[in-house]
């Protein structure tokens, strides 16, 4: 079951993710900028399955590594690379002529690395694993569809991009899924404990959101100096 105050996390993420700086509509993005978000959401995107694979060892029952597995499976594209969402993604960034080795390369900024560790220290924690999984899976979308109008705005001659469409139809049982998991938690201090590891995470995806956007708006501010 979950409790009232996962549900109210569950319900503010979308509004949370829409009204991040980065997101705002007025906010035009050149091909560089939008090369640096997409370097920095991909550090967290290559690492997802790791930290899937990682839940699917800490958690107790079998019914729940199951619901994991089909998630993970589905971010993996089950067996077929143009399906698995890196796959997809990259696919996205190529029609945006953004080059994968830059991305590759990128170098995280602070509050993604701490977006990073977070996920890095659920490895042998199951109760924040089973918190950032239900986190990540209510904002998924949002992120997505955010992420995925900056590509659609730059890209106007497209109506879709196969990233986006995966998730479209694949969220929904994502987050069936991770709310299936919470059936192992039996007393009300473990629905806390994951309740607070889930606001945990939202709080650092929304740093990371912030912390692309004041590293944009610093590097337009000391062009405008320069010049
Ligand atoms: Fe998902």
């Amino acid at each position: 079951m979950i409790s009232s105050d996962l549900l109210i996390l569950k319900e503010s993420r979308k509004a949370a993710i829409q009204s991040s700086p980065l997101f705002n509509r007025e906010l035009d993005l050149n091909r560089n900028e939008l090369t640096f978000i997409f370097s920095q959401y991909w550090h967290l995107l290559t690492y997802f399955p790791n930290f899937l694979a990682y839940l699917i060892t800490v958690l107790p029952r079998l019914s729940d590594k199951s619901s994991v597995a089909r998630v993970l499976s589905e971010e993996l594209g089950d067996g077929n690379l143009e399906e698995a969402h890196e796959g997809a993604y990259f696919g996205a960034l190529k029609l945006l002529g953004i080059d994968e080795n830059q991305v590759r390369s990128s170098v995280p900024l602070p509050k993604t690395q701490s977006m990073m560790s977070g996920y890095y220290s659920c490895a042998n924690e199951p109760l924040k694993a089973l918190g950032f999984f239900l986190s990540t899976e209510f904002a998924d979308l949002w992120i997505v569809s955010n992420l995925g109008r900056l590509m659609l705005n730059a890209l106007p001659e497209r109506q879709t991009i196969k990233w986006i469409d995966l998730h479209v139809k694949q969220e929904p049982g994502h987050v069936a899924d991770a709310n299936d998991c919470l059936g192992w938690i039996s007393t009300p201090d473990d629905h806390n404990r994951v309740t607070s590891h889930a606001q945990e995470c939202a709080r650092l995806w929304d740093d990371f959101f912030l912390g692309i956007y004041e590293e944009i708006e610093s590097a337009r501010k000391k062009l405008t100096t320069v010049i």
